[in-house]
C-alpha cells in the first residue's frame, strides 16, 4: 500500500465521494481503500459488496442510504442531506457507491449539493459495473476489427422521464440511433425493461442473433453469466428469473468469452430456450 500522502487529504467536515467498484474488493482505488481506513462515518448504498463492507474499520459508523429487499428507497435528498449534516458535525464522511460515483448514480448531484452547501469535497472515481463486469466475463468491450466505439446506456430511463428537450442535454434515448451506430451496447439498469429495449433493437435493424450476455453480480463470488441472443434475451431473463443487478452486454464481442472466460468463481447459466 503508498503511503498515505501529505495532509489535509481528508479533514474533518469534509466529505469524499468514491466509487468502490463493482463488487470484488481487489478492484478498490488505493484512494479509496486509504479513505475507507479514515473515515468517521461511511454513508453507503445497496451496491457496495459485503466484502468491501467488510473492510470498514469497526469503530467507524455505517449509515446504509439505498435500495433493499423491495423498501423504498432513501430519498436523494435525505441523502445529500445527511451527508452536510454529518460534515457539519465536523466528522470525515465518505460516501461510497457501487461502481464509479458519477455513471448512473446520482453522484454529481450528491456533488453539487455539497458545493452549494459550501461543504468542501472531493470524487473518487471507481471501476464501472460495465466495463469491470464485461471483464471478468472474459468480454473486452471493444475489440479491433468488431467495434470503434461503445455505448453505455441505462435501461431505467423512461420517456416520460425526459428533463429537457434541450439538444445535448435530454435524457431520452434514441434507440433506432442507437441500433444503428454502436455495434457494441453496455446496459445498466435494463433487466426490468428488457424487452421493449430490445424490440426497438431489433425494429430498428439489429439482427436478432446478435449475441448478447448478461452478467449478474459481476466480479463477486456470485457472479453469474448468461449467453444468449438479442431475440431471446428477453424470454430467457424471465424464465430463469434473473433479477438486478445486471450488465446487458449486446454485440460482437461477446463471443470473444468462449476464448477469454478466466473468472473461476463465475457461474455459466444455460439459456433457457435455446
Ligand atoms: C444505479 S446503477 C449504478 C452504476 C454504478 N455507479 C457503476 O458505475 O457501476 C445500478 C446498476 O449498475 C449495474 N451494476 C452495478 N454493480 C453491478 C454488478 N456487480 N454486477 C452487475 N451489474 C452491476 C446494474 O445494471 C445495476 O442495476
Amino acid at each position: 500500500m503508498a503511503a498515505s500522502p501529505p495532509h489535509p487529504w481528508f479533514p474533518p467536515g469534509t466529505v469524499i465521494l468514491a466509487g468502490a467498484g463493482p463488487g470484488d474488493p481487489d478492484l478498490l482505488t488505493v484512494a479509496a481503500e486509504r479513505a475507507i481506513r479514515q473515515a468517521d462515518v461511511v454513508v453507503h448504498d445497496a451496491l457496495v459488496s459485503e466484502e468491501i463492507l467488510a473492510l470498514i474499520p469497526r469503530d467507524c459508523e455505517l449509515v446504509f442510504a439505498g435500495k433493499r429487499g423491495g423498501s423504498p428507497s432513501t430519498s436523494q435528498g435525505d441523502i445529500s442531506l445527511t451527508l452536510v449534516n454529518l460534515a457539519r458535525e465536523g466528522k470525515r464522511v465518505l460516501r461510497l457507491k457501487g461502481g464509479d460515483p458519477f455513471v448512473f448514480g446520482r453522484g454529481g448531484e450528491e456533488a453539487q449539493h455539497l458545493a452549494r452547501e459550501k461543504i468542501p469535497f472531493r470524487v473518487i472515481p471507481g471501476l464501472t459495473a460495465g466495463v469491470a463486469g464485461p471483464a471478468y466475463a472474459g468480454i473486452p468491450i471493444t475489440h479491433r476489427g468488431v467495434n470503434a466505439n461503445v455505448a453505455f446506456i441505462t435501461g431505467h430511463e423512461k420517456a416520460e422521464n425526459t428533463a429537457s428537450a434541450t439538444p445535448g442535454n435530454d435524457t431520452r434515448v434514441d434507440w433506432e440511433g442507437v441500433a444503428r451506430s454502436f455495434p457494441v451496447i453496455v446496459l445498466y439498469m435494463a433487466i426490468k425493461s428488457l424487452d421493449p429495449l430490445v424490440r426497438r433493437l431489433i425494429a430498428a435493424g439489429r439482427d436478432p442473433e446478435t449475441p448478447v450476455a448478461v452478467i449478474r453480480w459481476a466480479t463477486t463470488p456470485r457472479q453469474q453469466t448468461l449467453v444468449t441472443t438479442l431475440e431471446r434475451v428477453a424470454a430467457d431473463v424471465a424464465a430463469l428469473d434473473l433479477q438486478a443487478p445486471a450488465i446487458v452486454v449486446v454485440g460482437g464481442v461477446v463471443p470473444f468469452r468462449q476464448e477469454l472466460a478466466w473468472f473461476a468463481d463465475e457461474t455459466l447459466i444455460p439459456p433457457p430456450s435455446h
